[in-house]
């Protein structure tokens, strides 16, 4: 990774201005790999060096999370008048650049990741990559074997679009409801409530279970956040 200037990192972890940063490193704020340093100038590699600012450690390398994306949220970085996922966050990764890996809808809940690193994100929303994507949806209406063949086969969409072949299993079913596991390696718009409406059994919950290897942490609450560890970063990276 290339070297960066502290002061640049201090600003880009959204801790403060440039001039902030440059007084502050002068002040003695600041502190490089366990020593105060005094010069705002000096290049260090983000990844690998351990920086201070008044006490707290920065964020300087790309930054990884995975949210339990609550409903009711938009999954953008910032809306004019709703909330988003960015707004459950500290405002510290707003700043730093952070953004969803691919959308929820507004009312689906479960794995959102966010990331800063582009070339992370673009490898798992690529249509080339074909990567898994596990939800559990909750549909009105009974499904059944007809209904797994034609995820398999790939299906038609009710406006004509085709699907890649899907993944259906059916999880119960009762009272004229059905609890499914959907896996697709697409991420069409409204995909998975479009492929069961196209069945006959419109979604009333969805959730997100898992992106590729990396699941959805059972520790954490509608609306609670991680970051990722290095080995989900590999897992996901691949
Ligand atoms: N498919 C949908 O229909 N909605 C989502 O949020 C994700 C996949």
């Amino acid at each position: 990774m290339p070297l960066e200037r502290i002061d640049k990192l201090l600003t880009g972890a959204g801790l403060c201005s440039r001039r902030d940063a440059v007084r502050g490193v002068k002040a003695g704020w600041v502190t490089l790999d366990g020593e105060i340093c005094r010069d705002a100038a000096k290049k260090v590699d983000p990844q690998t060096c351990r920086l201070t600012w008044k006490g707290e450690p920065v964020q300087t390398g790309r930054v990884y999370l995975m949210l339990n994306k609550p409903a009711g949220v938009l999954s953008a970085r910032q809306d004019a008048e709703q909330k988003t996922v960015l707004d459950l966050l500290p405002k510290r990764f707003l700043d730093m650049g952070l953004f969803p890996v691919g959308r929820l809808d507004k009312d689906t809940v479960g794995l959102l990741l966010l990331t800063t690193d582009g070339v992370f994100a673009h490898g798992l929303t690529s249509p080339r990559r074909h990567v898994d994507k596990v939800y559990r949806a909750e549909a009105e209406g009974v499904l059944d074997e007809r209904d797994i063949q034609a995820f398999a086969e790939g299906l038609t969409l009710r406006d004509g679009t085709k699907c890649r072949p899907a993944k259906l299993e059916i999880l119960s079913a009762e009272a004229g409801k059905t609890t499914v596991l959907v896996t697709v390696q697409e991420g069409k718009y409204h995909q998975v409530r479009r492929m069961l409406a196209s069945r006959g059994a419109p979604v009333v919950t969805l959730e997100r279970l898992s992106v590729g290897a990396v699941t959805l942490d059972p520790k954490l609450e509608r609306g609670q956040w991680r970051e990722l560890t290095a080995q989900e970063i590999a897992a996901l990276s691949g």
